[in-house]
């Protein structure tokens, strides 16, 4: 194994202290929600004690409530690599961020327009811009992604493009397959387009320091519960448009950035909770020896954590595939490791996803079945779109041992 600390990382997490004399629960549910840092933890309750007020007071708990709400955009922005925290909306979920700005970017179209969602994104990102098409007569085109490579390809997305291309929403990493696409340069080639590009950022986030500068979108979205945080979504957007956007807001609320754009009393408590994420990963980057500023600290333990994470991959593919009459959807191909996250979702010729689920449910493994709102995806493999598929996602508490086990208890039950 790598230098990685996981039994250091694994103490700072009070849900995996194993309880009267049981085995701690293995958690593979990770792409649905991750457990949560004593520290993320604390600060919560500490907010709720100290700053339960609302904004804009003359008086020491609304002037931290403040302080919270200011530290913890910069914290997400330093996080996303954002040029300054005016491109940093928060909100209770990145669906309600997408249903939310989807409605003030559709001011800018026409109908007849036309806009591309594809068949690998999580409903989070197709829906709220069907919904719009609908309310504006706008033309939805489908873009699919290959069988083969598991990713979206640029020649199918330059085949969909327009003069009346105006959006493109897109994944980063598949909540089903796990697959990343090459984001960069599908949006340069959407961008030179003419559209604007919207990314759901929400898998790959807990694995890959995202960089939004070096993109070439214009919006990006991601949920903090899935990487160790509290139930928010934080959508970045680019400065330049987001100043120009009609704000749905009240008439006597702010216009400035980002506070157009974020509705209704923040929620001061969680904010306390993001910060404390950040710092979460910047605390495992000093962990794995990195100093100096706090995106270079995090940018260590993304580096250490996704060679960690990546042995465990492919040791969980590995078994697997091992296992006769079982099917794996996504990159198999340990060289192409670097081309996925750590979601490995699978069916089996003879047992339903529900009733693997919950063999390992009984011996104390958390994992999810069904379409998990990749439902174009389950659609477009062929599956059964009510069981879909069984998946396991691997973070950065679990063991080697814990997938062995996971493994053993699937081999018994499947061979
Ligand atoms: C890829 C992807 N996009 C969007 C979402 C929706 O995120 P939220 O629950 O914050 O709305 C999820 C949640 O599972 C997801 O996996």
């Amino acid at each position: 194994m790598t230098g990685f600390k996981v039994d250091r990382v694994r103490e700072m997490f009070p849900a995996l202290v194993s309880k009267d004399e049981q085995p701690a629960t293995i958690f593979l549910d990770n792409p649905g929600g991750t457990q949560v840092p004593r520290m993320v933890i604390e600060a919560i309750g500490q907010a709720m004690a100290s700053a339960a007020s609302n904004l804009g007071g003359l008086f020491p708990s609304s002037i931290r409530a403040e302080e919270i709400w200011q530290s913890s955009h910069q914290a997400m922005a330093d996080m996303l690599g954002a040029s300054s925290m005016r491109e940093i909306i928060v909100g209770p979920s990145m669906t309600t961020l997408t249903l939310h700005i989807s409605r003030s970017i559709g001011r800018t179209f026409n109908r007849g327009d036309e806009i591309i969602v594809t068949r690998m994104d999580h409903e989070g990102d197709i829906s709220p811009w069907l919904l719009l098409a609908e309310d504006l007569g706008l033309v939805v085109k489908w873009l699919s992604f290959n069988r083969d490579s598991w990713q979206i390809e640029v020649e199918d997305l330059k085949s969909l493009l327009t003069d009346k291309t105006r959006l493109l929403a897109l994944n980063f990493a598949s909540n089903l397959t796990g697959s990343i696409n090459n984001v960069a340069e599908l949006s340069s080639v959407a961008r030179a387009a003419g559209a604007l590009v919207y990314v759901d950022a929400v898998q790959l986030a807990p694995h890959r320091l995202v960089s939004v500068n070096e993109l070439n979108c214009d919006f990006l979205a991601c949920s903090s519960y899935k990487f160790y945080g509290p139930h928010l979504g934080i959508l970045w957007g680019r400065e330049s448009i987001l100043e120009k956007l009609h704000a749905y807001r009240c008439r006597c609320s702010s216009d400035e950035l980002p506070q157009r754009l974020e509705t209704g009393t923040p929620q001061t408590e969680l904010l306390a909770g993001l910060e404390a994420t950040v710092n979460y990963f910047q605390w495992l980057g000093e962990l794995c020896g990195y100093t100096g500023s706090r995106r270079e600290k995090l940018a260590g333990a993304y580096t250490t954590a996704i060679a960690y994470e990546d042995q465990l991959t492919t040791r969980l593919i590995q078994g697997l595939e091992e296992i006769r009459g079982l099917q794996i959807y996504g990159i198999t191909d340990v060289e192409r490791i670097h081309d996925r996250v750590p979601t490995v979702s699978f069916t089996h010729d003879s047992f339903t996803p529900d009733e693997m689920s919950q063999t390992l449910a009984k011996n104390g493994i958390c994992a999810w079945t069904g379409h998990n709102y990749a439902y174009e995806v389950v659609k477009h493999l062929g599956l059964d779109v009510e069981q879909g598929v069984l998946r396991l996602g691997i973070a950065q508490y679990n063991t080697e041992s814990e997938i062995d086990t996971t493994l053993g208890v699937l081999t018994d039950l499947l061979k």
